[in-house]
């Protein structure tokens, strides 16, 4: 079915982006004032000047959408979320609040590890049907792509029940999902003792079958103090990339404790979270192709510092933004948010952000050639605002819904 959007007051445009952009590049975003876009069989076919549209189209499709007024941009790619879960943990909320620190809360047993207890007894289906509410309520909020990890299994059983529901998402969605297995999220207790065994457990139980039934496209290990050393991520990622997938990590979130170079080391895509950088760090990741992916929800919810996104930015760092959907540090999915809290805490600039947040993204998560900007070929993944005076009113009025409808492929949500 085709769609034209006709009297775009802004349509948020993109030359052909072949890297992540980095520097000054990240805050030139193209657009077009008083615009048309074509949507045929959820792509988009074509886009121009108002003015040209009656040159360009002589024969209109049926369906037309008046867009005066309104913003038309790509739908947000959020490159890391952890949106398969059971239940919700909102008593370490309330515990959060009376004193104890996330750190502490892990330590007796909370935490990731109470999250796979109740993983363990929670049914597939129970578990899909809860992540796919997830996911249809973050597609009204304008996410088109969307990366997924496991990490709440931490038993053979249980990590491959989660990356199941995984690639029943993919199947059954429209949105583009891509899927990361991260069974080192953390040491079962079990385990406690003997780290080497769960990791054996790891790369010679669980990696063969993920591999031989397609379930994961890259692999993650959550990095940091009481939880996977640098020296295990190489073991684990090392396995991983025997069987094709490419590392995104969980890197220097509490403690800067060397992750960021071995992820550089092992040719990670990406290397998440990053509150605590030192001045090397960030030079570092600069003089790197990996992608710094920036977490600002996780920092705020857990009362941290912000990810330091201006020096990132200004020293070259490719970045991107992403929600982190998790019952323990971001239990929101709502990228509208990120973007806001974005500008509002870390000083990024509105055009920095949204490009952080689509084209970065998508190449955070594999998804560029496909999504992330406007362009003629790629999916029709669009959202479209309601009535707005700029794009910089978007993150001012943070809170504020703007959306007025979201298209996936090019079927309304
Ligand atoms: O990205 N830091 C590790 N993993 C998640 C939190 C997981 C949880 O608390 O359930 C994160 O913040
Ligand atoms: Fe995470």
């Amino acid at each position: 079915m085709d769609i034209l959007f006709k009297n775009i007051s802004l349509l948020v445009t993109a030359s052909a982006i072949r890297e992540p952009l980095r520097g000054a590049d990240l805050s030139t975003l193209l657009s077009l004032r008083d615009a048309w876009l074509l949507v045929e069989d959820g792509i988009i076919a074509d886009y121009g000047l108002m003015s040209e549209l009656e040159l360009k189209l002589p024969q209109l499709p049926r369906e037309i959408v008046d867009a005066t007024g309104k913003i038309v941009l790509p739908a947000w790619c959020d490159s890391h979320t952890h949106l398969v879960f059971a239940g919700s943990r909102e008593h370490e909320f309330v515990d959060k609040i009376r004193g104890l620190s996330y750190a502490e809360i892990a330590a007796k047993g909370g935490g990731i590890l109470h999250s796979a207890r109740k993983l363990a007894d929670t049914p597939e289906e129970v578990l899909f049907s809860q992540a796919w509410e997830r996911l249809q309520a973050v597609a009204k909020l304008g996410t088109g792509s969307i990366e997924i990890k496991s990490g709440y299994g931490l038993s053979v059983e249980a990590e491959l029940k989660m990356l199941r529901v995984i690639k029943k998402l993919k199947e059954r969605s429209s949105l583009q999902i891509k899927a990361t297995f991260l069974g080192a999220h953390a040491f079962p207790l079990a385990y406690k003792e003997d780290h080497a065994a769960y990791i054996r457990s790891l790369t010679d139980e669980m990696l063969p079958v993920i591999a031989a039934d397609g379930l994961a496209d890259y692999i993650d290990v959550f990095c940091e103090q009481g939880f996977f050393s640098p020296g295990e991520m190489e073991t684990v990622c090392r396995a991983g990339q025997q069987y094709g997938l490419p590392a995104k990590l969980h890197i220097h979130q509490l403690s800067s404790n060397g992750g960021l170079q071995k992820a550089i080391e092992l040719g990670a895509l990406s290397v998440d979270h990053l509150e605590t950088m030192t001045e090397q760090d960030i030079r570092d990741l600069a003089g790197a192709s990996t992608i710094g992916t920036l977490l600002p929800t996780a920092a705020f919810f857990l009362r941290m510092p912000y990810q330091p996104a201006r020096a990132l930015i200004d020293s070259g760092c490719a970045i991107a933004l992403a929600s982190d959907y998790n019952p323990g540090s971001s239990p929101s999915g709502n990228m509208n948010f990120v973007v806001a809290l974005s500008c509002i805490q870390m000083k990024m600039l509105p055009a920095e952000a949204i490009q952080a947040a689509t084209i970065n993204g998508a190449f955070a998560m594999g998804v560029e050639k496909t999504s992330g900007s406007i362009a003629v070929g790629k999916r029709a993944d669009l959202i479209l605002t309601t009535p707005v005076p700029s794009l910089e009113y978007l993150p001012y009025a943070f809170g504020t819904n703007c959306i007025e409808r979201v298209m996936i492929r090019g079927e309304w949500v």
